[in-house]
This record gives C-alpha cells, sequence and structure tokens, in this order.
C-alpha cells in the first residue's frame, strides 16, 4: 500500500493513518510528527520549523523534502500523513517515487466542513509520546486528560489555538487545496466524506484503495 493522505488540518489523516497503520502492516510517515519530534530533541531542523509551526504557516518546502527522502529510504510500504502540502513538494516527490519504482496507489482527500475542522481541532487532546489523538466531544479518553493505552498524561498542541487554526485552514486553501487538482488530473484521487464515524471512514478508505489498486487489503 503506497497512498496519500491528503486533507485539511483536523479532517483525521492522523487518526485514520494511526488506524491503517495498526491494521495492515503499513507505516505511517507523518511530516506534523516528525517535525515535533525534531522540536522535543532541540536539533536545528526543530528550532528552524518551530518558528513556521507556531504561527500556523508551512515550513519551507527544501526542509521537508529532505526530511521526507530520509524517512521514505527503505521503505516500500507506507501512508504519508500532511505531505506533500504544496505543488512543489508533490513535484519532488513524484522523482522521488519515480526514481525509488513505486508507484503511488492512490491520494484519500478527507473532506470535512471548515467549521466542524475548527470544533475538532480546538477540542483535541494529544498523547505526546505515541501521537494518539483525542476529541473532549466527539472521542473523550476513559479518564479525562489521560490516554486510555498506555496512562500518559493528555496535551493540547501548541497550533491548536483557535487564532492559529484559524490560520491554518487558511494556509490549506491557499497552498495546499491546489494538489486536489494535480491529483485528479493523474487520476489518483479518492474523494471520501469524513464528517462520519471514524470506522465508517476507514471502511471507505480501504474499499477505495481496493478499487484503486486492484488488490483486496487484509
Ligand atoms: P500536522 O501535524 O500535519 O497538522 P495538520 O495537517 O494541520 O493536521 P492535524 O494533525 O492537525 O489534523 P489531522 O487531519 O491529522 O486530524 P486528527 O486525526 O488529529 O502539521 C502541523 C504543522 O507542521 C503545520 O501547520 C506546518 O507548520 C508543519 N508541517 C507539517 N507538514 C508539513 C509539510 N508537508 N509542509 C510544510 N509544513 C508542514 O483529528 C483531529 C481531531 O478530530 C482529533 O481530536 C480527533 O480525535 C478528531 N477526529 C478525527 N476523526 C474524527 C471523526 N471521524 N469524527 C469526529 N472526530 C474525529
Amino acid at each position: 500500500m503506497r497512498i496519500i493522505l491528503l486533507g485539511p488540518p483536523g479532517a483525521g489523516k492522523g487518526t485514520q493513518a494511526q488506524i491503517l497503520e495498526k491494521n495492515h502492516n503499513v507505516w505511517q510517515v507523518s511530516t506534523g510528527d516528525l517535525l515535533r519530534m525534531h522540536r522535543t530533541e532541540g536539533t536545528p531542523l526543530g528550532l528552524e520549523a518551530a518558528e513556521y509551526m507556531d504561527r500556523g504557516a508551512l515550513v519551507p518546502d527544501s526542509l521537508i523534502i529532505a526530511m521526507v527522502e530520509s524517512a521514505l529510504r527503505g521503505v516500500d510500504s507506507f501512508i504519508l500523513d500532511g505531505f506533500p502540502r504544496t505543488v512543489p513538494q508533490a513535484e519532488a516527490l513524484d522523482v522521488l517515487l519515480e526514481r525509488m519504482n513505486y508507484p503511488l496507489d492512490a491520494v484519500i482527500l478527507l473532506q470535512v466542513p471548515r467549521e466542524v475542522l475548527f470544533e475538532r481541532l480546538t477540542a483535541r487532546w494529544v498523547n505526546p509520546r505515541t501521537n494518539r489523538s483525542y476529541n473532549t466531544i466527539s472521542m473523550p479518553p476513559k479518564v479525562a486528560g489521560i490516554d486510555d493505552e498506555d496512562g500518559s498524561k493528555l496535551v493540547q498542541r501548541s497550533d491548536d489555538q483557535p487564532e492559529t487554526v484559524a490560520k491554518r485552514l487558511d494556509v490549506f486553501d491557499e497552498q495546499t487545496a491546489p494538489l486536489i487538482e494535480y491529483y485528479r488530473k493523474v487520476g489518483k484521487l479518492i474523494e471520501i466524506n469524513a464528517y462520519q464515524d471514524v470506522d465508517t471512514i476507514t471502511a471507505e478508505i480501504l474499499s477505495g484503495i481496493e478499487r484503486a489498486s486492484g488488490v483486496k487489503s487484509s
């Protein structure tokens, strides 16, 4: 399986990528998670990226492309979550996959109304260790503020404050939405209504991938 999960902030890319990774033996490459890891470790990339992330802007393409090239080295089955996010990133990915001789199966577009995205993000709490996401409205943990699986204390992301969320949604419309047409033109785009329950969305993603690749996912 080689797919891209495309969609605005809060569409459920991370939630769905984690489910697919757990159940289908495929590796999730989340550029947001990789950047947050660099920030936690205080690397030069993390320090530079922080300045962009905290104001809801995109990190420069050159930094992101180099990071993804290194993350995909030796990997033949993956879910890209949060990458590509600009046309230059998509073009760089085309070159990389052609060099690796790994064609994409599909680009899954998760669609959710903007007001729902805003509500989802401002109510999100995450486990900083595993990146598992909860939502105080739609998916609360069993015990408030505590991860169900490993008992870690949940935190809110610094870019989930209302002003930054609004900015991130605008950035998606301006810089990432052109990718919808980019992938539609090459016949790779599968559009999913992601304003449904999590399991229904997963099932629709899997049947979309099966149709696109002609292979039944186990
Ligand atoms: P990143 O971490 O990638 O953030 P994002 O794309 O803005 O996406 P999110 O993680 O916010 O949302 P999601 O779609 O994964 O939703 P989730 O599953 O968590 O990027 C952060 C920053 O890093 C960027 O702003 C940028 O600065 C930088 N960056 C990253 N990649 C970059 C790139 N390629 N180029 C340049 N810069 C880059 O769900 C959200 C909430 O909704 C959760 O609470 C969840 O529990 C809940 N939820 C999920 N599904 C459902 C459902 N079906 N029903 C109800 N609630 C649901």
